[in-house]
């Protein structure tokens, strides 16, 4: 074990080079991205936060010769905190995350904030038909009376349910995606916080909020298995998956310390951008640090290197394609002001690539 670790550790001051198995697939010139989406006939769609501007795309469909088509259109892509801010409840007002999801649809994650600005009715999970490329359904966390900071992060869809993490205050949100009913967890669990130690390092920078301080992330990544029997979620700068049965999560006869009592510390793991569960149930780790891609065995939780390179500058949320390719997003997080001591180093375009698997 020592032996691995140090293997790992060494890894973090070798110099990296280019490996030309990753394929750059798309450039975004302007706005920043953090998410991809395929579809199973290869349709891409990307995820814009409102982290670096006033003005973004919030969601896009990446046609041909790099094209960023708006999605799905007319006012949902039109807010601007500054300029056009009425009907939050109707339009995308920070998007922190998408996902497709077996039936074929489009779904959307809204923190509802801007920096530290809650706008009411804002926070929401949308979903949207990818054959009729319209709105079906808004599922609003309004009901929660969530105190302010509450922020949705990212969501995994079981056949029932939407899990989703809120990195805001920290804490983990249930929808039933048949009555909408909404429920907030965990809220006062340790393992949705923040993790100690959170001195993260990236391109030999520590990774600082604007006032010069190490930056917090609390709850962010999650995974559920195919069984839908598990949930895994995580800080992004915490060390380990901590891991909840959904059977606990779904039982509303269980206050928040018997819950808290059925969490456990999970696979050892790192400070994390963003994953991607496969098929098979491999997880794929987007190393911040390292800059690198590992699959990880939820059977063990052993790691496997998949890939590590100079270009992977924050690999946020990914996603698999039929054809078994891995794409990565880089949001170059560590490079904007909110986590570089209030410094803008991002080196435009931001850019996406893929990297086979052999997995879908
Ligand atoms: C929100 O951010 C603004 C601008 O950075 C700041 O002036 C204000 O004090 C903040 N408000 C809260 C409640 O933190
Ligand atoms: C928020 O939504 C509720 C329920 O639909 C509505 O009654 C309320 O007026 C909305 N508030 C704002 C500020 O839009
Ligand atoms: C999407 O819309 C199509 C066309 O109206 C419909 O046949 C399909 O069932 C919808 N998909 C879902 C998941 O509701
Ligand atoms: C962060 O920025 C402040 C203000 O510009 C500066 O004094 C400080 O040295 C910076 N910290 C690091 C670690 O670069």
């Amino acid at each position: 074990m020592i032996i691995i670790h140090l293997f790992y550790l060494l890894l973090i001051f070798q110099t990296i080079v280019g490996d030309n198995r990753l394929i750059e697939v798309a450039q975004s010139p302007d706005y920043q991205w953090n998410g991809v989406a395929l579809t199973k006939t290869n349709r891409i769609f990307a995820a814009f936060p409102r982290a670096t501007g006033d003005v973004t795309l919030s969601v896009a469909e990446i046609l041909s010769n790099n094209i960023l088509k708006p999605y799905p259109g007319g006012d949902w892509n039109t807010f601007n905190p500054i300029t056009s801010y009425d009907n939050p409840d109707k339009r995308f007002v920070n998007i922190n995350a998408i996902l497709t999801d077996t039936q074929n649809n489009l779904r959307v994650v809204d923190s509802g904030m801007v920096g530290n600005k809650t706008y009411v009715n804002g926070s929401k999970l949308i979903k949207i038909n990818l054959t009729t490329n319209k709105v079906e359904r808004i599922y609003s966390t309004s009901n929660l009376n969530a105190p302010p900071g509450f922020a949705l992060n990212d969501v995994r869809i079981g056949s029932q349910y939407a899990f989703l993490t809120e990195s805001g205050l920290g804490s983990v949100v249930i929808i039933d995606l048949e009555s909408g009913q909404v429920r907030r967890v965990l809220d006062q669990h340790p393992s949705t916080k923040f993790a100690y130690p959170t001195v993260v390092r990236m391109e030999g920078r520590v990774v600082l909020d604007t006032s010069g301080k190490p930056k917090k992330m609390p709850n962010n990544n999650l995974e559920l298995t195919p069984d839908e029997t598990i949930l895994y979620y995580k800080p992004s700068f915490s060390y380990n998956w901590f891991q909840i049965s959904t059977n606990y999560l779904l039982d509303e006869s269980m206050n928040e310390a018997q819950l808290g009592e059925k969490v456990s510390t999970s696979w050892k793991t790192m400070p994390t951008g963003g994953t991607t569960m496969d098929d098979q149930g491999f997880i794929y780790l987007m190393d911040l640090e390292r800059q690198a891609i590992w699959q990880q065995s939820i059977l063990d939780g052993s790691w496997k290197l998949i890939v590590r390179d100079e270009r992977i500058i924050w690999g946020d949320a990914s996603d698999v394609s039929q054809d078994g390719y891995l794409y990565v997003p880089m949001s170059q997080n560590n490079n904007i002001p909110s986590f570089n001591n209030g410094t803008n180093q991002v080196i435009k375009p931001f850019k996406m690539y893929k990297i086979k698997i052999n997995s879908a």
